[in-house]
């Protein structure tokens, strides 16, 4: 989203760390210190506490807010705002490791960059790298570490190096790239907007919010390459008006009559003849985030689930029918070798099958892993029953995501890394065998007619 000015633009954030390490303190903080709560709100819970005898937390504006929400229509209660004097931050509430998944896979609120707190009494819990370990698998790799409750340790600035070498090596094996670790209290409120050179001179770096505001948004969607996932075919069979309507929302881009465009993974190729609107004026050109009806020069046939980019344009969109994904399970049932699931992509649907698990990072550990159990995650290779539109993560968020369906719940998720066969430009593809057959079979050939398949690295 573009800014018009200062503060207009957003930014999503989410908050996670272990239990009690401080992320509901660091919040209050962030909301009473940029004074983004509602006027009067801090001063009543004050004094709401010293009538009942209750020590003042800054925990306790989130659950005032909270309550205030909820008696509102919205169910969406979890949405708490702060204001920096460059954008506005929406945080997202993240309680649970599955909600952050729900959150992060739907898309309605996908997070650019998270805070991530850590107790410094505690140290580095499990659940603080298992948080790291969700973030990475996710996407979000702008990461800043709160190393919390200092004042409880007199801010020694020997544990916040421990901890920050600690965390930061867990970090770099995921390839998360931590852009701050920040030495804070979030009760006391220091280096959360203002620095405490009294209390940590040996802190030279930014606060939370400075570094916050040094995060980058998502490149607007406009500009990037054009895509839209096909959601409906229409056809009016009124009369004299035999016009098809393929209608969709824009996922990135913009598009103008007269522009070629490709359905993937058909491969069929048409003209932009008209852009649909219904009681608004017409117009030319359609762009990211509007949902638009397209007619066609030319009458083809393509289905649901397709993608339109344009002919023009080398967008990064593949048809492919085996993809190397980041997937995390929730699913009660373990998700095993060979069995079906329904995968959730754009507007399409595919049956996949898991073949391959490459890496496995989950806490069920060991050194065979043929499935993944409830909490586990991994990078894995998923076949589908037929090649689908598809694009990775990093090149296109709305298309490189998707969610697993087991039975009649939606039991895992993902990002798609990248396609691993490309079908749909060529003329279709015999059915294959399996790679794994494949490199069975030929281990078995090597042996048996070492003459006919010489090993490729050289010797006698
Ligand atoms: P859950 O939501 O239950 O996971 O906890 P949380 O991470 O939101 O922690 P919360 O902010 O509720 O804080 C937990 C406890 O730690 C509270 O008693 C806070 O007062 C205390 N606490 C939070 N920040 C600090 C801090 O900077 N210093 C000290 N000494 N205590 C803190
Ligand atoms: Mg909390």
């Amino acid at each position: 989203m573009a800014a018009d000015g200062p503060g207009s633009e957003r930014m999503n954030i989410v908050i996670t760390g272990h239990v009690d390490h401080g992320k509901s303190t660091l919040v209050g903080r962030l909301l009473a210190d940029t004074l983004s709560l509602p006027e009067g709100k801090l001063q009543a819970v004050k004094d709401a506490c010293k009538k009942n005898g209750r020590v003042f937390e800054y925990a306790f504006l989130l659950d005032a807010l909270e309550d205030e929400q909820q008696q509102g229509i919205t169910i969406d209660s979890a949405r708490i705002f702060f204001k920096s004097a460059l954008r506005e931050y929406l945080i997202i509430d993240a309680p649970g490791h599955i909600e952050f998944l729900r959150n992060m896979l739907s898309g309605a609120s996908r997070a650019v960059a998270a805070v991530l707190v850590i107790d410094a009494v505690e140290g580095v819990a499990e659940n603080s790298k298992r948080h790291g370990l969700i973030l990475s698998l996710l996407g979000v790799s702008q990461v800043l570490v709160a190393v919390n409750k200092l004042d409880a340790l007199d801010y020694d600035e020997g544990v916040f190096n421990r901890i920050t070498s600690e965390y930061g090596a867990y970090l770099e094996t995921l390839k998360v790239t931590p852009l701050a670790f920040v030495p804070v209290s979030a009760r006391e409120g220091k280096n959360i907007t203002e620095r405490a050179p009294m209390d940590m001179p040996w802190y030279r770096g930014k606060t939370v919010l400075e570094v916050l505001d040094s995060f980058h948004n998502l490149p607007s969607n406009e500009d990037s390459f054009f895509a839209m996932p096909v959601q409906d075919v229409y056809r009016f069979s009124n009369d004299h008006d035999d016009r098809r309507i393929y209608a969709g929302t824009i996922v990135s881009g913009e598009i103008s009559i007269g522009e070629a465009v490709r359905f993937l993974p058909s491969c069929k190729e048409a003209h932009i003849k008209n852009i649909e609107v219904w009681n608004a004026p017409a117009k030319t050109r359609a762009v990211a985030g509007e949902a638009s009806g397209f007619t066609l020069e030319e009458e083809i046939y393509v289905k649901r689930g397709e993608v339109m980019v344009k002919s023009g344009e080398a967008a990064p969109v593949r048809a492919a029918d085996r993809l190397r994904a980041n997937v995390i399970w929730l699913g009660s049932r373990p998700l095993g070798f060979h069995r079906t699931c329904l995968l959730k992509l754009g507007s399409d649907k595919v049956d996949a099958r898991l073949v391959k698990i490459e890496r496995f990072l989950g806490e069920s550990g060991g050194a065979e892993y043929r499935e993944l159990q409830r909490h586990d995650c991994g990078s894995v290779v998923l076949s589908l029953a037929r090649p689908v539109a598809v694009s990775s993560f990093y090149d296109n968020p709305s298309l490189g995501r998707f969610v697993i369906v087991d039975g009649y719940d939606a039991a895992g998720g993902g990002i798609i890394l990248e396609s691993l066969a490309a079908a749909g430009n060529e003329a279709p593809e015999p059915p294959r065998i399996s790679k794994e057959f494949e490199e069975e079979l030929f281990a078995f050939l090597k042996v048996h007619f070492p003459h006919r398949f010489p090993d490729p690295g050289g010797g006698i």
